[in-house]
C-alpha cells in the first residue's frame, strides 16, 4: 500500500481539493486498492469542518464530491507512516520541516510533479473568488498525473 497525504494550511480548500481529485483518477487507474489518500491542514482552524463551499463547488463541475471530508491538522505521526507528504506551498512545506525536526525526501511541495507549468506553488484561493479555485484545479491536475505516473514506477518496481 503507497500512502499519500496532501497537505495545506486549513485543510478545507486545495488539500480536499487535491485528496479529491487525486481519488478519482486513481480510481480510474484501477489502484485504488493500492493507494490510501488523505488530506491535512497545518493548522487547526478548521478541524471537523467540511471543505469550503467554493471547493466543493470547483470540485463538482469536474465531477468529484468532497462533500463527505472533514478538515483535520497534521501531526509528527503523518511524516512517519505517510510515503508521500505533499505541501502545497513552501509556507506548508516549512512548517512540515519544523513538524519533522528538519526536511525529509519524502516531505514536498506537490507541484514538484507537474509537467505543465513551471509554477511550484498552489496558490491560496480562500481571499479570492470562484476563479481562484479552477486555478487550483488545474495546477492539481496537472501534478496529480505526474504523481500517478511516479507510483506506477514504484510499485512495479521489483
Ligand atoms: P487552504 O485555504 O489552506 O487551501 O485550506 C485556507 C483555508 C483557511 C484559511 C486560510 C487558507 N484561514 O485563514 O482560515
Amino acid at each position: 500500500m503507497i500512502k499519500v497525504l496532501f497537505v495545506c494550511l486549513g485543510n478545507i480548500c486545495r488539500s480536499p481539493m487535491a485528496e479529491g481529485l487525486f481519488r478519482a483518477l486513481v480510481e480510474k487507474s484501477g489502484l485504488a486498492d493500492r493507494v490510501q489518500i488523505d488530506s491535512a491542514g497545518t493548522h487547526g482552524y478548521h478541524i471537523g469542518e467540511p471543505p469550503d463551499e467554493r471547493a466543493r463547488k470547483a470540485m463538482a463541475r469536474h465531477g468529484v464530491d468532497i462533500g463527505m471530508l472533514e478538515g483535520r491538522k497534521a501531526t509528527a505521526i503523518d511524516l512517519e507512516i505517510f510515503d508521500y507528504v505533499l505541501a502545497m506551498d513552501r509556507s506548508n512545506l516549512d512548517d512540515l520541516e519544523r513538524l519533522g525536526g528538519g526536511p525529509r525526501p519524502h516531505v514536498r511541495l506537490f507541484l514538484e510533479f507537474a509537467h505543465h507549468s513551471a509554477e511550484r506553488e498552489v496558490p491560496d484561493p480562500y481571499y479570492g473568488g470562484p476563479e481562484g479555485f479552477e486555478r487550483v484545479y488545474a495546477l492539481l491536475e496537472d501534478a496529480a498525473a505526474g504523481l500517478l505516473a511516479d507510483i506506477e514506477q514504484r510499485l512495479n518496481r521489483p
